[in-house]
């Protein structure tokens, strides 16, 4: 049995080689034979790869190139305000290193707040077909639907209330590489860090004047508003009034006519109708009777432009109280009413 086995598996070990050689040689005739096919294929492949090498390498480095890019933004000027539009110029530069020669399309951003969950966006911008030269200017003027009112709010909130605040511009554009027809897609997003307007805090009234009975107009307060504005923004806010609050108690109404809020302080005419007996009463406690200065809280009541109702300004004002001190003996005296400190 062995030597049966034995010799089986010899014969079969003989064998076994003699396939190898022929199929070699089937090999070598099939190869000797289609020759070009392999060549043809190799190529292919080659050529292949290469291309994707390329169209991969060059997509990388297009979007690498305009992750670089640093966009500013100098202003932004949303004037025409109406309750569902408004009209908005952006102006801003963007910085490369200016080493490709690249063509990006125009296309459509959305802008949201960074820092707020769900990103919502709050206007969408067209921004213009640029190249890649080091530095452009990119000013963009467009009508703005308000597409998300609560969006649009909160971002005038923020805007109000911070001291910064991010904002992220996003978009899907193609970039065009000289020499190569092929156009990438590339996501354009880019976020700012803006100054906000700190709930104008800092704001002062001056030229106060105060009458007993009111004015033809029916107000017994006016004085100048000196509104800073530490931001980058230019607003057409139109009317605007505030309640006025001293001691936590409203005490009247506070109106303040085509408010145009510009970058520095802004300086606007403001009347008031009042109610006079707290502020009396305030006026000649300690340390008001001596300082003669008292703290009021203004917070945003309506906005109205040209008969339109502008919530996003309105609701974004209310949002916030901001502390104004003002002098209140001087226009007392001035009537005269003497103020002295009371001894209660
Ligand atoms: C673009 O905006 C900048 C900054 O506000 C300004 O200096 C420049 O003149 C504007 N250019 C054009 C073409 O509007
Ligand atoms: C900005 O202001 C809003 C509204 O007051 C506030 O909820 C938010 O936390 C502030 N965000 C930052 C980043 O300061
Ligand atoms: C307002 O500004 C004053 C000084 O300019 C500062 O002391 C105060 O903390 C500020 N208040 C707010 C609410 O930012
Ligand atoms: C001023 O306030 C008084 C009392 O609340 C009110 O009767 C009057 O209509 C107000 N005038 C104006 C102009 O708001
Ligand atoms: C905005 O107003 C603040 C306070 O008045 C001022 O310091 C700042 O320079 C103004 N910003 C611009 C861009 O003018
Ligand atoms: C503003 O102050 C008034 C009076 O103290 C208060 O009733 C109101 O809730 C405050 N509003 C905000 C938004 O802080
Ligand atoms: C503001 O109100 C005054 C008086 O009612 C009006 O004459 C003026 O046109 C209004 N301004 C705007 C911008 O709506």
């Amino acid at each position: 049995m062995e030597q049966q086995e034995n010799g089986k598996i010899a014969v079969t070990q003989e064998e076994a080689p003699a396939i190898r050689r022929s199929k070699r040689q089937t090999c070598m005739r099939h190869c000797k034979k289609f020759w070009w096919l392999h060549l043809l294929i190799f190529i292919c492949v080659t050529v292949l790869v290469v291309c994707l090498i390329i169209f991969v390498g060059v997509k990388n480095i297009a979007q690498s190139k305009i992750n670089d890019a640093q966009l500013q933004v100098q202003s932004i000027v949303v004037t025409n305000t109406q309750s569902n539009q408004y009209t908005m110029k952006i102006d801003s530069t963007i910085t490369t290193d200016g080493s490709q020669h690249a063509t990006i399309d125009a296309f459509d951003g959305v802008m949201y707040l960074e820092d707020k969950p769900g990103h919502v966006p709050f206007a969408t911008v067209h921004f213009p077909q640029t190249d890649s030269s080091a530095f452009q200017v990119v000013n963009v003027t467009q009508e703005t639907p308000v597409t998300d009112m609560q969006a649009f709010t909160d971002f005038n909130t923020w805007l109000l209330a911070n001291e910064t605040l991010r904002v992220t511009v996003e978009g899907q554009t193609s970039i065009h590489v000289r020499g190569i027809s092929h156009a990438y897609g590339v996501t354009f997003k880019k976020t700012i860090t803006m100054p906000g307007l700190q709930s104008f805090n800092g704001t002062t009234v001056t030229d106060t004047k105060i009458s007993i009975t009111p004015q033809d107009d029916g107000n017994n307060f006016r004085g100048m508003a000196n509104i800073p504005n530490r931001s980058i923004v230019t607003f057409e806010i139109g009317n605007a009034t505030f309640f006025n609050y001293l001691n936590g108690e409203d005490i009247g109404t506070v109106y303040i006519n085509n408010i145009l809020l510009k970058p520095g302080v802004n300086s606007f005419p403001m009347v008031a109708n009042i109610t006079q007996l707290p502020v009396l009463q305030a006026i000649r406690k300690q340390p008001a009777c001596q300082t003669g200065i008292l703290d009021f809280q203004l917070r945003g009541k309506d906005v109205v432009n040209h008969g339109q109702h502008l919530t996003y300004y309105s609701d974004a004002l209310a949002s916030v109280n901001q502390t104004v001190p003002i002098d209140i003996k001087t226009p007392l005296e001035a009537i005269p009413i003497p103020v002295s400190c009371s001894s209660s």
